[in-house]
């Protein structure tokens, strides 16, 4: 690898696109490649404190990006965000359904998971991307040839064990691409899930030990620990038009993970 730094490919000009979860670690990351690749990016978290900052540190950067304060969990905030949206953007081009809850979550056996907890990773995790694809729909049938990109997690083929609720509202997530796929197919918005493996961020987090880490990489095809930068371009790849003909798929950004 050499140390001269190429200039980022400008795909996605003109676009707009919406991602969630963009208050910190990868969305933060896959908003700022987003707006360096050429798109105007609409940063979404419940946490209106750090999804102000980064925004700001954005376009500190000169990159075209808002904040926006949002619990995608909840129906009427996401119909609210939807309607303010549609005033401003005749069309939305993109979609990244990043937002979850996965950071925060405390590993813990299954059957010490109580109802309330279960309930709040599935509605933010599956009925969230849900809810904004839907509330989005009429922008993004306008954009004629949206991306939509759920973000789901390599955890589910793992099988993880200590955080049943997470690895059970991410296999729903594939469940969710393939299907929206085809019902959107007719109206040319491509639906594809990302789906990262372990990946370092600027968060502590408490949802892998040491022992499961020195597993990952044990079984990873690649000998190092993925970080943001791993994943970004390919959320832009999925954007643009050179995965036009991608759809319904999901993409393992792992390392080459072997699942055994
Ligand atoms: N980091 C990893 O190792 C890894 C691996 C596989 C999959 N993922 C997935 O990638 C995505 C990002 O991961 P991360 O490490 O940056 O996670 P993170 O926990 O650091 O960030 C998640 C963001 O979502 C926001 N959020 C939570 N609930 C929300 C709600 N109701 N409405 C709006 N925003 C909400 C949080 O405030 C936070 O900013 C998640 O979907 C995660 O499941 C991450």
């Amino acid at each position: 690898m050499n140390n001269v730094q190429e200039p980022t490919p400008q795909r996605l000009k003109g676009k707009v696109v919406v991602v969630t979860g963009a208050g910190q670690g990868i969305g933060k990351a896959y908003s700022r490649r987003l707006a360096e690749e050429g798109a105007q990016v609409l940063m979404v978290d419940i946490n209106e404190k750090a999804v102000r900052e980064a925004a700001a540190e954005l376009r500190e950067a000169s990159l075209n990006v808002q904040g926006w304060a949002l619990d995608v969990a909840r129906a009427e905030d996401v119909k609210r965000f939807a309607d303010e949206l549609s005033e401003q953007h005749e069309r939305i081009d993109g979609l990244v359904n990043n937002a979850a809850i996965f950071s925060s979550l405390k590993l813990m056996p299954f059957w010490e998971i109580d109802t309330a907890q279960w309930d709040q990773v599935m509605a933010v995790n599956v009925r969230g991307p849900w809810m904004l694809v839907t509330a989005l729909l009429p922008r993004l049938r306008a954009a004629g040839g949206a991306s939509v990109v759920n973000i789901g997690s390599d955890a589910v083929w793992m099988g993880k064990p200590g955080y049943l609720h997470y690895v059970v509202s991410k296999a729903a997530v594939y469940g969710m691409t393939h299907a929206m796929a085809r019902e959107l197919g007719a109206d040319n918005i491509r639906v594809n899930t990302l789906s990262p493996g372990f990946t370092t961020t600027e968060v502590p987090r408490e949802t892998f030990t040491e022992a499961q880490l020195t597993g990952i990489l044990k079984s990873q095809a690649l000998q190092r620990v993925a970080s943001t930068g791993d994943m970004v371009g390919v959320v832009s790849f999925l954007m643009s038009e050179d995965s036009r003909w991608i759809t319904g798929q999901t993409l393992h950004v792992t390392g080459g993970l072997l699942h055994r």
